[in-house]
């Protein structure tokens, strides 16, 4: 049993580690230690003083957040980290799996394990997909393009954003395959439906039309790491207009953005917008951003292909509701419609193989391979999707499931 002493010093190292973190300084509920009866199962190995220096070093996903953090400047650390107000969106994602217990069927024969999934013809060797976020080069040059490589390498599905750097041409080309096109709407169909045309003729199969970003928003981190970034940001960000905003967003190319103004939120976006997008597409139209059963059941009643339940990260708005406690009743509300698919604060493999128990078909990463984008380039974006490659294919042998098909509501339960 260790010393007092050496639990009280390696807690306050460990406190330490967290408070560097900008997105800990910028959660008063969490900065608020809570006092445990327990001694800190962690007291022998605090995590590492000094950020790791490759990829290889890293033991779990969190590893590259610091060193990224160190590489990437504040202000778009700030934009990747921040959730939104009091960020209780952004604690409630990882809060939630605590909620659920993995249940393992034992005995079952588990030498041969295939993680591997078939979503709409496409067939990828993991049920981990890259989730959409916008304006990767602020992380590194290579931006998409090196995401793009490190989903090749693992064969993962990749869903691009609207707000790429690089086009949806040239991702699909690095990617070496189809990819998913996220839509953000805009307010004007015009430039709505010339970018479902883009990603059409780019070869995507799907276009995911985010439905939970309508309004303006308060990203409290963003806006006080802004304030620490001495930096001239002037030469990449013209702030002057939608259009200037847009200027290094290669999807937005040759459309015309002079009709938008403010921050080209989809605010009127309706159900009759979704119709109009399905008019004019073959590609399969899913919804990303649905939280409640009710939008659920609509959406496959509205002949739509498929839902993304999503609160974006915690940046959608501050409603507390985490992914993976709206899952089940959104599961059982679409009663095996359409797919249904989770994102927002998986970091574990436990975490994915809770979500593809209740019913989820894949489960989407966003922060912690922008962590090693930021950290790495594309090897530490590989190194990102290996670790939670190899911690859900852990998880699933010890729970004894040999395929994601295997999973069932057996394998989990709701504890509180
Ligand atoms: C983009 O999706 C963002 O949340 O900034």
């Amino acid at each position: 049993m260790a010393s007092p002493d050496i639990r009280a010093a390696s807690r306050r190292r460990f406190l330490q580690y967290l408070a560097a973190s900008p997105l800990y300084a910028a959660t008063p509920a969490l900065a608020a230690e809570t006092p445990s009866k327990w001694p800190d199962p962690m007291i022998w190995t605090a995590p590492p003083a000094e950020p790791i220096k490759s990829p290889k070093d890293a033991i779990n996903v969190f590893d590259f957040e610091p060193v990224a953090y160190r590489n990437v400047p504040p202000a778009h650390f700030g934009y990747m980290a921040s959730g939104l107000d009091d960020e209780v969106t952004l604690r409630a994602n990882r809060e939630g799996f605590l909620k659920f217990q993995l249940m393992p069927h034992r005995l079952n024969d588990v030498s041969k394990v295939d993680a591997g999934i078939e979503i709409f013809g496409g067939r990828y060797d993991s049920p981990i997909f890259i989730c959409p976020t916008g304006g990767n080069q602020f992380f590194h040059p290579d931006g998409e393009v090196a995401v793009a490589k490190a989903a090749r390498s693992g064969n993962h599905l990749q869903i691009l954003s609207t707000s790429s750097n690089f086009s949806v041409d040239d991702v699909t080309k690095a990617r070496g395959a189809p990819i998913w096109f996220q839509l953000y709407a805009s307010p004007k169909w015009e430039v709505a439906q010339a970018l479902i045309k883009r990603a059409e003729n780019a070869g995507c199969p799907v276009v995911m039309v985010t439905v939970d970003r309508l309004a303006g928003r308060n990203q409290e981190t963003l806006f006080r790491l802004m304030r620490a970034d001495s930096r001239d940001c002037s030469a990449c960000h013209d702030r002057s207009s939608f259009a200037a905003r847009a200027a290094r967003r290669h999807n937005y190319d040759g459309i015309d953005l002079s009709s938008i103004t403010g921050g080209g939120e989809s605010s009127n976006l309706s159900w009759d917008t979704i119709k109009r997008m399905r008019d004019v597409t073959r590609m399969k139209v899913m919804l990303k951003g649905i939280i409640t059963a009710d939008d659920a059941d609509r959406a496959a009643q509205n002949g739509l292909d498929g839902i993304l339940v999503s609160n974006h990260g915690g940046r959608g708005e501050d409603n507390g509701r985490s992914t993976i406690d709206a899952l089940p009743e959104i599961v059982a509300a679409v009663n095996g419609r359409i797919p249904v698919l989770v994102d927002s604060g998986f970091r574990r493999g436990t975490d994915v193989v809770k979500a593809l128990a209740m019913g989820a078909q894949a489960v989407g990463v966003g922060r912690p391979y922008l962590w090693g984008l930021g950290a790495f380039g594309q090897e530490g974006v590989e190194r990102v999707l290996e670790l939670m490659r190899t911690e859900t294919r852990a998880a699933m042998q010890q729970c004894g499931a040999r395929s994601v098909k295997e999973l069932n509501a057996s394998f989990v339960r709701r504890v509180t």
